[in-house]
């Protein structure tokens, strides 16, 4: 776990071997511990460099250990002893040096990096602080602002970046092994104590008070006390679930048996969207930006001239926001079909119409060569209808992005029956190049997102019929953690989207009567109404919420809302009560989790990990809270299960809040952690 050479001459040269980012596990500090112990011993040995195998030196403490006993040699006496060596002992950082892997470097007494390599402290993303010596050391050597920077932000810096900090004594373009032996061979001897950070006074700005001195001086230990307060905080669990839950999805399987480590995918080089809409205009985006070439077709005149125009600026300022000299990928534009003909892609982003879709893919299928994907960015349409009109339906997937297309994180790779494992495969593995969280999702209505979002949104509706107001509901919402609530969030993509989708359904529009009940169920017809009085949200500068005109941004609260609240309520007999922001989110939340119970019984989403990963990454949900499906488990899924079984008894003709039967499962096995949730359901599904 950590290898010992004693190099030609008088350096030792210990080598962290944990792959694949040589985490500080119990048997990587037990190696260290032996190996500098080893070098301190050997006479012969001047001095000492420690790096890492593969390229990468360390990628921090072994996050998978977080959960269970602390073994091994602790970390911070380990650091400790490295400072305390009386031969010098130099970092050679390649790859990157993060966490615990740049604490252990500010152990040592130089620090030389690759020039591509990575800093950073980003416990603060995973709900810790840098808690074996990188919150009192960083400051000494760089001084508390920059420190509190890095700190506070968790952000990944570059060698550049850290040798202009002085974090780093040495950048170089060559071996960094190589160059850190020679290194240190040249200061062999010299005096280390202006080496040893722990022992320097911290460079502070003359305004900050002698306290914070005195508090300097305690700092160890206070770090240790607030690092322990931290690991068992349950934020702290649900940012380390929320990490693991990115890399599982990347690890994909379909029911099929079809998964990531058996699947080959396509490299896709040529690409094309059609329609130059909110969505197609930033797909191209991303595509141009990963480096492929694009091309964009749009059959309306106007929206051809002004995605020519808002394209390639959108592009220029997102590349220059990634810091990209020139966006990789060349975009040409279009308004003919038969332009497609050589791609090896196609991302169908037209209006959400079915009957537009089908004729667009049959279109699709006779000018594209024999094996080109045909991919859709529907946001809830039947993936196996589409496929059905092509001749290779094997070779269609969903590929359900988010808006905006060029900065959400989000992907939905979406299967039908039909589609091949390559398609799939070839899908996920562009969303990752695209630098997406991709992940693979049944074909259901909504697929996974947008189906439990609706129970979300029906609860919202049904509270300001009760008695609520948009901004009671939004508050407490925002309380939990989300960026938005609902409202508000509504009011911003347009309230005419979902407006549609129910027309289409046959749920509102002319010769449907205005009851409180359709189609067997509990209806409530507010949201129609406030559009129907031409309220489609931002866009209109009015929707549940007023703004300073179209397209104005700060929501106010709107007395029209208020008195068509009072006259609905009044109009359907209905009399408002007072309802607490508890009741809110139970009524809200645990709706939309029951769902995420019944997408894991009905085999649309692999695990918990894959809903949590898609509300964490498209839908705004608090990464502190990991997700829904981990959120219910911290709450205790009995709980969850009592409190939807009294909601469902008050409202009985709301069939979402009928607990899922997978839930009930769940917890009458002793409701299991939520990372066995996937072997449970797996073997229950064997059984069955
Ligand atoms: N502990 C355990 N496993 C880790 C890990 C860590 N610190 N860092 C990465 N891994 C695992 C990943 O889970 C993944 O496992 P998998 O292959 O089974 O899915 C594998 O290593 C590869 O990781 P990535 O897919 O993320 O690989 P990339 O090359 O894209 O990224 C990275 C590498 C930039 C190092 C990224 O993994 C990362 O950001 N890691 C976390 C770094 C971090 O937050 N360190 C701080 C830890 S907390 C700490 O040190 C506390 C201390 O102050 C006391
Ligand atoms: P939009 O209305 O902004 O754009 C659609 C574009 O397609 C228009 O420019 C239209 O002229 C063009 N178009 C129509 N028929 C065409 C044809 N035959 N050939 C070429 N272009 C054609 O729509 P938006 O919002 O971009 O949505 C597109 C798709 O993305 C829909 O399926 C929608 O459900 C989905 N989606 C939308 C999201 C959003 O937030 N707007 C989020 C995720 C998915």
């Amino acid at each position: 776990m950590a290898m010992y050479s004693r190099l030609p001459g008088s350096v030792a040269l210990i080598t962290l071997q944990n792959p694949p980012v040589n985490a500080l596990s119990a048997a990587v500090r037990q190696g260290i511990v032996d190996t500098v112990q080893r070098a301190l011993k050997d006479p012969k040995v001047t001095s000492v460099v420690i790096c890492g195998q593969n390229g990468k030196f360390c990628g921090g403490a072994d996050i998978r250990e977080f959960a269970g006993p602390m073994l091994g040699p602790p970390l911070v006496p380990m650091i400790h002893a490295i400072e305390a060596v009386d031969k010098p002992v130099a970092a050679a950082i390649e790859g990157v040096a993060l966490g615990g892997g740049l604490e252990l470097a500010l152990g040592c007494h130089y620090r030389i990096a690759h020039s591509k390599a990575l800093l950073g402290l980003p416990e603060v993303t995973l709900g810790l602080l840098p808690g074996a010596g990188g919150s009192q050391r960083l400051p000494r050597l760089i001084g508390l602002t920059a420190a509190l920077d890095l700190i506070t932000t968790g952000r990944h810096i570059s060698a550049a970046e850290a040798l202009k900090l002085g974090i780093l004594d040495q950048v170089t373009d060559n071996n960094v092994v190589d160059q850190a032996v020679e290194f240190v061979r040249r200061v062999a001897g010299q005096p280390l104590d202006s080496r040893r950070l722990s022992t320097l006074p911290c460079p502070c700005p003359p305004d900050v008070d002698s306290l914070l001195d005195k508090a300097m001086v305690k700092g160890m230990e206070k770090e240790r006390d607030l690092l322990t307060t931290l690991f068992n905080s349950g934020q702290a669990r649900a940012l380390q679930y929320a990490f693991f839950s990115q890399r599982v999805v990347g690890k994909w399987s379909l029911p099929s048996g079809a998964s990531w480590d058996n699947s080959a995918a396509r490299t896709i080089s040529k690409a094309a969207v059609i329609g130059l809409g909110t969505m197609g205009r930033g797909i191209v985006v991303a595509l141009a930006l990963t480096g492929i070439s694009v091309v964009a077709v749009e059959t309306q005149e106007k929206q051809l001239a002004e995605a020519s125009q808002a394209v390639p600026a959108m592009l220029q300022r997102e590349a220059g926001r990634r810091s990209l000299a020139t966006p990789p990928g060349v975009i040409s534009f279009s308004s003919n079909l038969q332009d497609v003909s050589e791609v090896e892609l196609v991302i169908e982003a037209v209006f959400e119409d079915m009957s537009l879709k089908l004729q667009v893919f049959r279109h699709l299928t006779s000018v594209c060569r024999p094996g080109t994907l045909l991919c859709s960015n529907t946001s809830g349409l039947d993936i196996d209808q589409l496929a059905a009109v092509t001749q290779s339906p094997g070779l269609v997937v969903g590929m359900h992005f988010f808006a905006p297309a060029h900065v959400m994180k989000l992907l939905e790779v979406v299967y039908g029956p039909r589609s091949s494992p390559e398609a799939v495969a070839t899908a996920m593995q562009l969303g990752k190049r695209m630098g997406k969280v991709s992940v693979a999702v049944g074909n259901c209505p909504g697929f996974v997102g947008n189906r439990m979002l609706k129970p979300y949104l029906e609860q919202a509706n049904f509270l300001l019929e009760e008695g609520a107001t948009p901004q009671q509901v939004d508050e407490a919402l925002e309380e939990f953690g989300f960026p938005m609530g609902v409202f508000r969030m509504s009011d911003l993509s347009g309230l005419d989207v979902g407006w549609r989708i129910r027309k289409e359904a046959g749920l509102t529009g002319p010769g449907v009567e205005s009851t409180r009940t359709r189609q067997g169920r509990r209806y409530s017809p507010l949201p129609d109404q406030v559009c129907e009085a031409g309220r489609l949200g931002q866009k209109t500068g009015r929707g549940w919420y007023q703004y300073d005109g179209p397209g104005g941004r700060v929501a106010r609260s709107d007395p029209w809302v208020h008195i068509f609240l009072e006259a609905y309520r009044a109009e359907h007999g209905l009399v408002a009560r007072s309802i607490a922001p508890e009741e809110i989110l139970e009524r809200c939340l645990y709706a939309l989790i029951n769902e995420g119970f019944n997408i894991l019984q009905d085999a649309m989403a692999a695990g918990p990990e894959d809903i949590d990963a898609i509300y964490v990454f498209g839908y705004g949900w608090p990464r502190h809270h990991g997700g829904p499906m981990f959120h219910a488990g911290q709450v205790g899924l009995g709980r969850i299960l009592e409190r939807l079984q009294h909601h469902h008894h008050n409202h009985p003709d709301v069939p979402h809040l009928k607990p899922s039967t997978l839930l009930r499962r769940l917890v009458a096995v002793g409701s299991p952690p939520v990372q066995t949730w996937r072997e449970f359901i797996n073997k229950e599904r064997v059984h069955s």
